[in-house]
């Protein structure tokens, strides 16, 4: 399996508001199928005011009136099913919007139906929100405080309310009887916070009381409940664990408490920073290739790891751990760097044209909360324009800019007017270039899962990692009986030489994959951003 990614919002615009929409969506369909991809994971659809972009939900059951409504989304579905693509919806259960009705209900009485949905408090803890100074603000109706880990209109549900956790379930039942087929689940592991809501730990900026609400207390009783519903459906679950470790994902994902079919891990992602949009540092490959062993050699044989690079939390990749003068080549290594690997590959929209960060000159025009809420915590310790310097790095608003469709006004996206700023390579990066050009980083993409799809080595073979401490080039080998394949990234925009792995010398190797053109992958020299993909065969005892 592998899955593609819609963040709806900036996809394709079907009916010219300058918004993405599920009509575009629709037309869209054959080129996300012809991308050799088995399944989409929407971002939320439904309702929202979008203080975070639809992760702040006013309804479950209905889709925002800018993206289309049921019946258009019933034909999305259809016609994906028909193509042979699994569709999969976001469950965020953490938090609703404060629009929501039940939160609309909770502060109005401290004694009726919905008034144990949400944490309230006369007086707050310790704890800072996620997204915007602390986790509490107070509530005029109610007179009192309610508990947010991320921005003040996403309230938390309160999960240990057991009629909370059968709201849970009859959403999850009313979009399976629809026909999806699983769910992606928003920061699941933060939705079991410990009774009594304690002090966090002192001195510690946002993330001090996460040790009271990150694998909570019952977690895994409420996953439980959730893992019984998708059961009964044969959906597909998968979570999003932020700050998760390997040793908690395992909890999760084997055992008598597996609730979970994968994880969405973080720890490759920090390669050039600490927590996406806080710290920004230099990227470094040890750090990456450290993280991806350790979740490959932790999962083997136990479960099935997550792949990605991108996603609508992130900003572009080649923009981090590759190079925009070398867009081609670092957009097309960093595609084998990942496809490879054991586990199910994600591909955001956009990623598979290469499409990099944005860079706008006032952060006035972001319209991410956490980036602003970010760029206005640290300017006290740095000026404005340093600052805007780290939002150009860090900003989610990076993977958000309308999708390049082509090299035509707002890049295809929209015949009316972007709801916001198209990224200005437009011209050069775009789907339908990219489509006529047989080198281009979205047939590589095509070529990649072609090649992943048809091997049962890439499919299910043993991951090994060579030269671990080597600072420019990521190799790695997934075997199965006597087939191997050898993958050869270099991470840098000089020349380096490689040196085959000892078990590899002497053995015929067959050059299934390059990103360069005309090479027969036997120069020892990788030129900037080269990968490489080998496959050949073992003697019985070569291993
Ligand atoms: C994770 C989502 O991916 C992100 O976009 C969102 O802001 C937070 N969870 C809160 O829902």
């Amino acid at each position: 399996m592998s899955f593609y990614q819609v963040w709806i919002r900036s996809f394709a615009d079907g009916n010219g508001d300058g918004i993405g929409d599920l009509y575009g969506v629709y037309d869209k369909l054959d080129y996300i199928r012809s991308l050799g991809v088995d399944g989409i994971w929407f971002s939320p659809l439904y309702p929202s005011p979008n203080a975070d972009h639809g992760y702040d939900i006013s309804d479950y059951r209905a889709i925002h009136p800018d993206y289309g409504d049921l019946d258009q989304f019933k034909r999305v579905l259809d016609k994906a099913h028909r193509l042979g693509m699994r569709v999969l919806m976001d469950l965020v259960v953490n938090h609703t919007s404060d629009e929501h009705p039940w939160f609309q209900a909770s502060r109005q009485s401290r004694t009726g139906p919905y008034a144990d949905y949400y944490f309230w408090r006369d007086e707050p803890n310790d704890w800072d929100s996620l997204f915007e100074g602390k986790a509490w603000t107070y509530d005029e109706v109610r007179g009192q405080y309610y508990l947010h880990l991320f921005s003040k209109k996403q309230p938390d549900l309160n999960m240990d309310n057991e009629k909370v956790r059968e709201e849970v379930k009859d959403i999850m039942r009313f979009w399976l009887d629809m026909g999806v087929d699983g769910f992606r689940e928003d920061v699941i592991n933060f939705i079991s916070k410990r009774e009594g809501l304690p002090r966090g730990i002192p001195f510690v900026p946002l993330v001090g009381g996460m040790i009271h609400y990150k694998d909570g207390p019952h977690i895994h009783e409420y996953m439980a409940e959730f893992r019984a519903v998708a059961e009964e459906y044969g959906a597909v679950q998968i979570g999003e664990g932020p700050m998760t470790t390997v040793r908690s994902a395992l909890n999760y994902l084997t055992g008598a408490t597996k609730s979970l079919d994968m994880m969405i891990s973080f720890d490759h992602m920090f390669a050039d920073c600490f927590y996406i949009e806080y710290l920004h540092l230099p990227f470094r490959l040890t750090r990456f290739k450290r993280a991806v062993s350790r979740w490959q050699n932790a999962l083997a044989g136990r479960s099935w790891n997550v792949l990605y690079l991108e996603n609508h939390d992130h900003p572009r990749i080649i923009s981090r751990y590759g190079s925009e003068r070398f867009w081609r080549e670092s957009g097309t290594m960093l595609a084998a760097s990942y496809l490879f690997l054991q586990g199910t590959p994600f591909i955001y929209q956009g990623q598979e044209i290469g499409m990099t960060n944005i860079r706008l000159p006032a952060i006035e025009m972001y319209e991410d909360i956490a980036s602003k809420t970010n760029y206005e915590r640290l300017l006290r310790f740095e000026s404005a324009e340093k600052r805007l310097r780290r939002i150009h790095l860090s900003s989610r608003d990076s993977a958000r800019t309308p999708v390049q469709w082509t090299a035509g006004p707002n890049a295809g996206f929209t015949t009316g007017t972007p709801w916001f700023h198209v990224n200005p390579n437009y011209k050069r990066v775009n789907a339908a270039a990219e489509a006529r050009d047989p080198y281009s980083i979205l047939n590589f993409y095509r070529r990649c899962l072609r090649l992943r799809k048809r091997s049962r080595t890439l499919l299910h073979g043993r991951y090994r990692e060579y030269f671990p401490h080597h600072p420019h080039l990521f190799v790695y080998e997934r075997t199965l009986g006597r087939t191997a394949y050898l993958i050869v990234c270099s991470f840098t925009s000089k020349e380096v030489v490689m040196s085959l792995p000892p078990a590899y010398q002497g053995h015929h190797l067959t050059l299934m994959l390059c990103n360069y053109p005309a090479t027969d992958g036997t120069d020892p020299v990788l030129r900037p951003y080269e990968a490489r993909v080998y496959r050949t065969q073992m003697g019985k005892d070569a291993r």
